[in-house]
């Protein structure tokens, strides 16, 4: 199965990435993730893509395309994707289209999840991860059951990314709907576009997204 979540930032792509990764085991192909481990890294690329992201901006177009062409490569990539962040602008969207082709592999779906702007910008500015083991928590939607301690690794070490200030949600936001959301009827073209409602609880979200995919996989020839 190859997924493409697509949303603006804080829609859940990256929460709702996880639980499809462990139904159906394909791997979570996230370019922020990336471009954040170049970052720790102090590669050449995070040094260039540093200020950029905290600008709230996107990073170019080849960086990205290069970046994500190798990760598909990967073995563990061989029995299915989930894109999350990525495409990003039409360039990506149409080199995706060429690389797939190429491969003979094909799309099954992209899942839109549709959120109002207004609770992004609280969803963002309320999330942080565990730094030992990189699970996710929202102060508010998604809390530690103990404060101060990780659920699944009991480590007492959290971090919050450095675009996830108020004015910076605001630039991912525009970025987001100036150069994302117009690739939206091209997989709608395709015939490969399903939206879902991202403002409902992230459970309901996936069981939408398992819905739209049980639903796919029924009327597909087998
Ligand atoms: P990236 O890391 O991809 O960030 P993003 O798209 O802005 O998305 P987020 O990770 O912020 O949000 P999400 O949709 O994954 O939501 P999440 O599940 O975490 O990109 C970062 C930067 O890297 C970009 O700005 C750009 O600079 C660069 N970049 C990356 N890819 C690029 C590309 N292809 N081209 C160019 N540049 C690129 O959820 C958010 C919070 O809400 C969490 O706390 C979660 O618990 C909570 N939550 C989730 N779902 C729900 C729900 N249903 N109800 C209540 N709370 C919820």
């Amino acid at each position: 199965m190859n997924l493409i979540l697509l949303g603006p930032p804080g829609a859940g792509k990256g929460t709702q990435a996880k639980h499809l990764q462990e139904r159906y085991g394909v791997a979570q192909i996230s370019t922020g993730d990336m471009l954040r481990a170049e970052v720790a890294a102090g590669s050449e690329i995070g040094l260039q893509a540093r200020s950029v992201m905290e600008a709230g901006h996107l990073i170019s177009d080849n960086i990205i395309i290069r970046m994500l062409s190798a990760r598909i490569d990967q073995p563990d990539c061989a029995h299915g994707f989930i894109l999350d962040g990525f495409p990003r602008t039409d360039p990506q969207a149409q080199a995706l289209d060429s690389m797939l082709a190429g491969k003979h592999v094909q799309l099954d779906a992209v899942i839109e999840l549709e959120v109002d702007d207004a609770v992004l910008v609280d969803r963002i500015s309320g999330r942080f991860t565990c730094a030992k083991c990189g699970t996710g928590y929202h102060d508010h939607f998604k809390p530690l059951a103990v404060s101060g301690i990780c659920d699944v690794c009991g480590s007492h070490n959290f971090a919050r990314r450095p675009d996830d200030k108020r004015e910076t949600v605001s630039a991912r936001l525009a970025a987001y709907h100036t150069q994302t959301a117009p690739i939206l009827p091209h997989y709608a073209a395709l015939g490969r576009l399903h939206a879902v409602d991202g403002m409902a609880e992230i459970d309901q979200v996936t069981r939408q997204i398992v819905a739209v995919l049980d639903n796919l996989k029924a009327i597909s020839p087998a």
